[in-house]
């Protein structure tokens, strides 16, 4: 890992402007004093147990943190619980039962409410379902989805009846989807017939059946019919329309007792080397922590509408748009579609329409939504928005600046989070009532102890960029890796040694605590948000028949953060032609799916490598950039 100023920094470090709450802020803020919270949060176990509280355990834990087996840590050790039970059931006997749970909205202006009530018998008859399937405590449940009501549905029913789900990111290719299906050993797939996206609809099922045609684990598919996409059955005799499943099954189902350390689901993230990583979340402490943040730094209500535009396939919207806004009990807005279409205001018009109180999306949307001009945002009524929120990489301070003004109205605090699919939750970011920087997640949050190591684990100085670290275990951490404990303990817990979390972000602290991330340390690129490995990018090329060797960097896209750039060495007897290129920009989306944005492709005679063979991208990326190499001694070229 090599631990470099990446060039964002230069800008960042100019970056000196404050923004203060306004009294209006303050006054509406559950939390009105930032560093109070802070300190409160310092006593970890005794913050995040008060946290805990709030929830129905059918059996208390007696422990809060136990980290004897460390870095297989528990938390609420004996405690048992269900997160359904309190992201649905628990509401039923409040004045919530009737508030609206979900709120779907698609690109089409098409749009449903499902209260709790009605919430909770659906995901009773899907658990019902499932079980007659034959899925038991513990089975996976594989899921390939569009943004849907039924897609929380049908996690909430896995996790009502102790069912592990993986959900795979619609836009993720067959082999993709295979892959991880296969991972899991998954026993069920539930896919849809189709998604919305720019007046189009994006046919899931085929994929679904080719990659359920390479999967012998999958007993049973399940088809949504949600886009009118004619169904033709892939399976035959192995396939179950979702409505003719449901349809009469039993609106009553017992939540399954889970220990607080069960798993609650997988979700597959690129990693610097080999086959995506299956982090495993589980029940009590994601419940607990996830829940937590939200209320914390987005300041949730029962009467907000909660509008987080993530696909349900990433973390963010497992954690923010399905479980964390039931857990506490508020609306939470699911959108499918488009940024842009039918019009650039396509946002601004679900939040003017539904009276949206608060939003959190991506930089690279708010990047992409500025390029259309400010008369978008501007032609709607945006005055029911509270809080913004920003995820997914570092956002620069002119997108910044565009959100705050033409978005938040000069009215909204900024809540920029940073997190991981690791983490489950928020852990650095501001509160509403924190001054803000544009460009900084501000502090890490209370119950949370982040720090800039260098390689010996010795914090860095301020201004200096360091590896950004996580110091003590928070209760919605990631369990371990699907399979590989080893790939845990090495990827995360063995770069420093002494229990220290290592995210694989670089990161610096300014003279005032605030920590300003500055983007990965290891080979995993972050297009539009997205998380992909240049290896994984890199054996798709090769894949090709063409290709002998391949090396991946990002380089910056004004809009994505990043985009790939891939240097090619050919095999005999393959031209260099245009066709070429586009044949094996064809071929690697077909690998990868869409997420695989590639920028340029060059063919090259040698790439640079160690003696032992190792392509050193870090040498193309510093060429790329027209920065200084650093050491490159064992470089060679071949
Ligand atoms: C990586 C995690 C967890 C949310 C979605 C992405 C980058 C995330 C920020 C932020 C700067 C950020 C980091 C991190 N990142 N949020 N606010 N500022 N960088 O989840 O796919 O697991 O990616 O996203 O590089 O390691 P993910």
């Amino acid at each position: 890992m090599v631990i470099e100023e990446e060039e964002t920094t230069s800008v960042l470090l100019h970056e000196r402007r404050v923004f203060r709450p306004s009294a209006a802020v303050v006054e509406a803020a559950r939390v009105k004093d930032w560093e109070a919270e802070l300190t409160a949060g310092q006593d970890i176990e005794a913050y995040w147990a008060a946290k805990a509280g709030q929830f129905e355990w059918f059996a208390p834990w007696t422990q809060v943190l136990d980290s004897r087996d460390a870095p297989f840590y528990k938390w609420f050790v004996g405690g048992r619980t269900n997160i359904t039970h309190n992201a649905v059931d628990r509401h039923l006997s409040t004045e919530r039962r009737d508030r609206v749970a979900l709120l779907y909205v698609n690109e089409r202006g098409e749009e449903y409410r499902v209260t709790y009530a009605e919430l909770a018998s659906e995901v009773n008859k899907m658990a019902n379902a499932l079980m007659k399937l034959g899925v038991r405590k513990g089975d996976r449940v594989a899921m390939y989805l569009p943004p849907c009501v039924e897609a929380a549905v049908s996690m909430l029913a896995c996790a009502k009846i102790g069912a592990v789900h993986s959900v795979v990111y619609a836009g993720f290719s067959v082999r993709a989807l295979a892959d991880r299906i296969h991972d899991a050993n998954a026993k069920v797939l539930i896919t849809a017939d189709g998604t919305f996206r720019r007046g189009k609809v994006i046919d899931l099922k085929s994929v679904a059946d080719e990659a359920v045609g390479a999967s012998p684990s999958i007993k049973t598919t399940v088809v949504v019919r949600h886009a009118g996409n004619p169904v033709v059955s892939g399976t035959i005799g192995r396939e179950m329309l979702y409505d003719e499943l449901i349809e009469g099954a039993n609106s009553e189902c017992a939540a399954e007792p889970m220990d607080a350390e069960d798993a609650l689901f997988i979700l597959y993230t690129s990693g610097s080397t080999g086959m995506p990583k299956g982090v495993v979340h589980t029940t009590g402490g994601y419940m607990v922590a996830t829940a937590t943040t939200l209320q914390t730094v987005f300041d949730i209500h029962d009467d907000d509408v909660w509008w987080c535009t993530a696909d349900v396939g990433w973390i963010t919207g497992h954690s923010y748009c399905v479980y964390a806004p039931l857990l506490a009990g508020t609306t939470s807005l699911i959108y499918e579609g488009a940024p842009d279409y039918p019009e650039p205001d396509a946002l601004w018009r679900v939040v003017e329409r539904n009276a949206v109180t608060k939003f959190y999306t991506a930089p690279t949307t708010i990047r992409h939504l500025m390029r259309f001009g400010e008369k978008w945002p501007q032609g709607c009524d945006l005055s029911s928005l509270k809080i913004l929120g920003s995820v997914g990489e570092p956002i620069n301070p002119e997108a910044w600046v565009w959100y705050y003004e033409h978005v938040g109205g000069l009215r909204c605090p900024i809540m920029d989070t940073w997190w991981q699919t690791e983490t489950g939750c928020f852990m650095i970011s501001p509160l509403p009532v924190s001054a803000l920087k544009p460009g900084s997640a501000t502090k890490p949050l209370p119950g949370i102890e982040a720090d800039v190591m260098d390689l010996d684990g010795k914090p860095v100085p301020p201004g200096r960029g360091g590896l950004l670290v996580i110091k003590t275990p928070w209760p919605s951490m990631l369990r371990t890796l699907y399979n590989n404990p080893d790939r845990y303990k090495k990827t995360y817990w063995e770069q420093i040694p002494g229990g220290i979390y290592v995210s694989g972000d670089i990161a610096r602290k300014d003279e005032d605590g605030y920590f300003w991330i500055q983007g990965r340390a290891d080979d995993v690129l972050k297009i539009a948000g997205h998380r992909i490995g240049t290896s994984e990018i890199e054996s798709a090329f090769v894949s090709h028949p063409a290709v002998s060797e391949a090396a991946v960097i990002g380089t910056p896209d004004p809009i994505r953060g990043e985009v790939i750039k891939a240097f090619i060495i050919l095999k005999e007897g393959y031209a260099e032609t245009p066709e070429l290129v586009k044949e094996l920009r064809k071929h690697v989306r077909h690998e990868l799916g869409p997420i695989a944005v590639i920028g340029a492709i060059v063919f090259t005679a040698t790439l640079p490598k160690t003696r032992s063979g190792k392509i050193m991208r870090r040498v193309l990326k510093a060429r790329e950039l027209g920065i200084d190499v650093g050491d490159v001694s064992t470089l060679i070229e071949t």
